[in-house]
């Protein structure tokens, strides 16, 4: 029987974790860019000095989206009645309405602000926990951790990173990440496999905090850039990890010898049902090819392009809210992701520590 606690896409969102919002080089200084987290309306934008910043795209006193006012590089004016806040604060500045007699205090008047980082290719904002009804003006929340990176295990590397809307819940978008079985259906091309090529594979998880890693191991053997990497180490040397860590992230690392290539994958909700998938990697193999990275991207950019036309095909069947099926060995990752969420919300709601859904290293064996 499938788990029926688990296997529904419940699309909650898990607010209190860094996200990426915009990959960095669509923001120019002294531009005010929309954009949406979590259901949440954005204003991002960088000063004068380059540093981003991201407040919430509606003024505190009417609403007005800050996104249609003015940004002189230091402060946001809003486009209604013109009060100024400072971009990284979000603290007020200015109403231009009070005469001199009116003492209402400005400074203790705020524009929601978000910490915000740039990392590798992309500005991240920290969406912290909503903050009670009725609590009025309240300060950017301070993160305990920076924003995740892309690792990196050599000096020199060349990095690319990928952008896609998938039109299906921020759940359907991970499950359909880490869903082994899709491979040789979804993902057929003559460089990469072949649906012919299909075998039985074997591969041990292990729990780590706030997620699983599938463990070191030599790779599948019948994927191209697997193929391509023989050609600088031999096959023994080859290793990949690939972690999976709440709330949305994927990390891969293959290494072959003083070879690497890493890739930070994040599915992240816009809405409910729309989310975005963003990919980093970082390599120092290929370096010699001329066309090493616009190779990469190509491939990579087939990849994703598949993915997101499947989720699109697939979301015509969900809107009916048929039932569905997590099936044992190879949805189980999936079933992992459910739980591990079930008992992020368990913990913060009792207020204990949370109880990881594995208790120890576990092998599964799938077809793909
Ligand atoms: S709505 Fe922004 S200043 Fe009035
Ligand atoms: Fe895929």
């Amino acid at each position: 029987m499938p788990d029926l606690e688990t296997q529904t896409p419940d699309s909650l969102m898990m607010f209190g974790f860094w996200y990426r919002a915009l990959p960095s080089d669509r923001v120019q200084r002294s531009h005010l860019h929309k954009a949406m987290l979590l259901e949440i309306p954005l204003v991002i934008g960088r000063d004068r000095q380059g540093q981003a910043f991201a407040l919430r795209d509606a003024c505190p006193h009417r609403g007005m989206p800050l996104s249609y006012g003015w940004f002189d590089g230091q402060q946001v004016e809003c486009s209604y009645h013109g009060w100024k806040f400072d971009a990284h604060s979000g603290q007020c500045q200015l109403i231009p309405s009070l005469t001199a007699d009116q003492k209402l205090r400005v400074d203790r008047i705020y524009a929601g602000a978000f910490a915000c980082e740039e990392r590798d290719d992309f500005i991240w904002v920290f969406v912290p926990e909503p903050s009670p009804a009725g609590a009025g003006f309240t300060k950017v929340v301070e993160p305990e951790l920076r924003a995740p990176e892309v690792p990196t295990f050599s000096d020199k590397y060349k990095t690319a990173y990928l952008t896609a809307d998938l039109p299906c819940s921020v759940d359907h978008g991970i499950i359909g990440l880490m869903d082994p079985a899709h491979g040789p259906f979804v993902h057929q091309a003559w460089w990469w496999r072949s649906r012919s090529s299909i075998h039985e594979k074997q591969k041990t998880f292990e729990p780590i905090p706030l997620g699983f890693r599938m463990s070191a191991h030599a790779p599948s053997s019948n994927s191209a850039p697997y193929k391509l990497l023989r050609l600088y180490a031999d096959a023994e040397s080859i290793t990949t990890t690939i972690d999976f860590v709440l709330p949305n992230r994927r990390l891969e690392t293959i290494q072959a010898g003083k070879y690497w290539f890493s890739s930070l994958t994040t599915v992240t909700p816009i809405t409910r049902n729309h989310c975005s998938i963003d990919v980093v990697a970082a390599w120092n193999i290929f370096r010699w090819l001329p066309l090493g990275p616009e190779l990469l991207k190509f491939v990579f950019a087939k990849f994703v392009e598949q993915d997101r036309r499947t989720m699109e095909k697939q979301s015509e069947g969900l809107q009916y809210n048929p039932h569905l099926m997590l099936i044992d060995d190879a949805d189980r990752p999936a079933k992992w992701y459910f739980q591990l969420k079930a008992a992020y919300f368990e913990a913060r709601h009792t207020g204990t520590e949370m109880k990881h859904p594995m208790s120890g290293p576990v092998t599964l064996k799938w077809r793909s």
